[in-house]
């Protein structure tokens, strides 16, 4: 097909995969158009987006290589300008980033990661004993009650964010997801967002604590010249919402395949499957992550059968990589706990991938386990075509999960 018409991004993100399949229709490296007008590729392709995530051509740097930024051409009207402005490791390149992700990565390695057990463990517990309360036959969002306070729990705790401050805190990262934003409305939302949480930094270099946002104050203390200002802001707005956001959409998509598929949640109580291997299906057929800004060609580079320009802007889909049918076949679209390959790329790879893995995937397993055992009985509460998605086309999610935890007739 000689230049299809770019599929136009919903921003709603109503539906993630049905787009993610018109994408790929139009090749492996396709053109989006994304609010705003702005014209961008799309990597769907699951080798091929390796390939792209490791390619050091493609920066993340706008200021330093999109061309059109550099040129004034987006402005504050640009309606995703709030990934554009972020100053954190999703807006550095080369050295810059390396620096700004070994000031971070340390905290979350595998050996820190499970030291942390017994803080997941107690939020898990905690939030399901509050769920305990509910009525037989009661009607609860899930999301609300648990997939989304439960990682947030963990990562507030690390960082130090006083229990009254916490839901103030998230909601700038909470509303950075959300595509449908005017462009009045992100840059409002990146203002206060900056706002709160430099009067937090300050709250912290007044009377430091035992957390991680008081370390990076330290940090920057002792060698002011690693960490400025505004990136320990930008770092801590995107631990908190990154610790947060993707973790609430993977226990909230494998909460609702397995109450979906019952033959899998079957296979899963006889010990057919374990969870980890349905937390890595789930990863690979619903990518918490769908479609991230932002990457930028630093060269003219071939890739997938298309020249993207020195300037141009690219996403990688996450979405679309972890259907790859020439990976997983027919039955891509599937969820299928027991396939033998569930290859993905949803925490990305390379030099930028996933600092919270370990994280992700310890919380996952511990409460989507704990949530199944003390409710065996959980029941989607709608029909699972009437569950509304999250509105946006960066991530996958579901916008509420109702639920009723034990049968009315109990
Ligand atoms: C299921 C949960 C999660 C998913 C699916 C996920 C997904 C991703 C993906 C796809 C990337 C790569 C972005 C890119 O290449 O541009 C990424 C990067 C990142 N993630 Fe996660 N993430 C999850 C949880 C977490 C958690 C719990 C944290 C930390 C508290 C975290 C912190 C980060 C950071 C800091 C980066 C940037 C790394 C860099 O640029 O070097 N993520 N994540």
């Amino acid at each position: 097909m000689e230049n299809p018409a770019p599929v136009v991004l919903d921003p709603a993100g109503r539906d993630i995969h049905g787009e993610a399949a018109r994408i790929r229709a139009n090749g492996p490296v396709a053109r989006i158009e994304l609010p705003g007008g702005v014209l961008a590729w799309s990597i769907a392709d699951q080798e091929l987006a390796r390939q792209a995530l490791s390619d050091h051509r493609l920066s993340k740097d706008p200021r330093q290589h999109w061309t059109a930024f550099a040129e004034g051409r987006i402005g504050e009207d640009f309606p995703l300008i709030g990934w554009v402005l972020m100053d954190n490791l999703t807006t550095r390149y080369g050295a810059d980033h390396t620096r700004l992700r070994k000031l971070t990565a340390g905290a979350f390695t595998p050996r820190r990661v499970e030291a942390l057990r017994p803080e997941v463990q107690k939020a898990v517990d905690e939030l399901l004993d509050e769920l305990d309360g509910c009525a037989p036959g009661e009607v609860v969002d899930l999301k609300a009650r648990f997939a989304r306070p439960m990682p947030a729990r963990v990562i507030c705790d690390l960082f130090g964010v006083p229990a009254e401050d916490r839901v103030q805190m998230l909601r700038g990262g909470e509303a950075n997801i959300d595509t449908t934003l005017t462009p009045e409305e992100s840059a409002a939302n990146v203002a206060q967002w900056h706002r709160e949480m430099a009067e937090f930094v300050e709250s912290k270099r007044r009377d430091p604590g035992d957390d991680l946002t008081s370390d990076l104050v330290q940090a920057q203390a002792e060698d002011g010249s690693r960490l400025n200002d505004s990136e320990l802001v930008g770092t801590l707005h995107l631990l908190l919402a990154t610790g947060t956001e993707p973790v609430m959409n993977l226990l909230a998509n494998a909460t609702r395949a397995l109450l979906t598929h019952p033959e899998q949640l079957a296979l899963l109580k006889n010990g057919k499957v374990t969870w980890a291997d349905v937390i890595e299906e789930t990863l690979r057929a619903e990518a918490p992550v769908a479609h991230l800004p932002f990457r930028f060609a630093v060269e003219d580079i071939e890739l997938g059968g298309v020249v993207i320009a020195k300037g141009e802007p690219v996403l990688i889909n996450f979405a679309a990589a972890g259907r790859d049918r020439t990976v997983h076949g027919d039955s891509a679209h599937t969820f299928d706990a027991t396939r033998p390959n569930k290859e993905h790329l949803s925490f990305g790879h390379g030099i930028y991938r996933c600092i919270g893995m370990p994280l992700a995937r310890m919380e996952a397993e511990i409460a989507l386990a704990a949530l199944f055992r003390r409710f065996p009985d959980l029941e989607l509460a709608v029909p699972a075509q009437d569950l509304s998605p999250q509105v946006t086309f960066i991530m996958n999610g579901v916008e509420t999960l109702p639920v009723r935890l034990t049968p009315q007739s109990r």
